[in-house]
């Protein structure tokens, strides 16, 4: 049975778009049902849009705080019946609310621009510079499970390694992440979705 996914989202949606291609070229056995934004000019929105997907943005500012947004963003999801959440991207610690109304039934999966655990955090170019600084010869990405109350953490879904060549900077290595995140992405939703084929 084709796997009903809703993503969450704060930028531009390039892991977004990984997903939707996927979907729709057969790669992937799943449907983008329901995307939720927490910034109303992210990008992401109108890539869903594009490709049919509902898509909302639930601002905090805009939504009584940070809680409340992510609660109506929460019902959203239920409401669209999705069985497998994404965080692609999406820029903020999800709150207790969210996590109340999702239930413990839908599985939460974030993708970060590291080879977890090392190099957490919510900025993408910091992680990268941090990776720099560090002067390690090999970053990647990590696609993990997400549990209430956990930052970077919960179990590692899928990893791949990216080297890290002289004369990166934030921006060269980014792009050279990301394109493999695109890859993980995909990998990872898959797998959500041929266990969902068995039962
Ligand atoms: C990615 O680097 C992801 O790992 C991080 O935020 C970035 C989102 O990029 N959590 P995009 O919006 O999917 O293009």
């Amino acid at each position: 049975m084709t796997l009903r996914v809703g993503v969450c989202v704060s930028g531009r949606g390039t892991n977004l778009q990984a997903i939707i291609d996927a979907c729709r070229d057969g790669r992937l056995d799943a449907r983008v049902v329901y995307v939720g934004s927490s910034r109303k000019s992210a990008p992401a929105l109108e890539r869903a849009k594009a490709a049919g997907v509902p898509a909302e943005a639930f601002p905090p500012a805009a939504n009584g705080g940070r809680d409340a947004a992510q609660q109506l963003m929460a019902r959203r999801l239920v409401a669209a019946d999705v069985e497998l959440v994404v965080l692609a991207g999406y820029d903020r610690i999800l709150g207790d609310a969210f996590w109340d109304v999702l239930g413990d039934e839908v599985p939460v999966i974030n993708i970060h621009p590291s080879l977890l655990p090392a190099f957490g955090g919510l900025n993408r170019l910091a992680v990268h510079e941090a990776v720099l600084a560090a002067g390690v010869s090999e970053t990647g990405c990590t696609v993990h499970r997400a549990h209430r109350g956990m930052l970077d953490a919960g179990e590692t879904i899928v990893q791949r390694r990216v080297p890290v060549l002289p004369g990166d900077d934030p921006e060269r290595l980014e792009a050279r992440v990301l394109g493999e995140e695109h890859v993980a992405i995909v990998e990872a939703v898959a797998l959500f979705a041929r266990s969902a084929a068995r039962v």
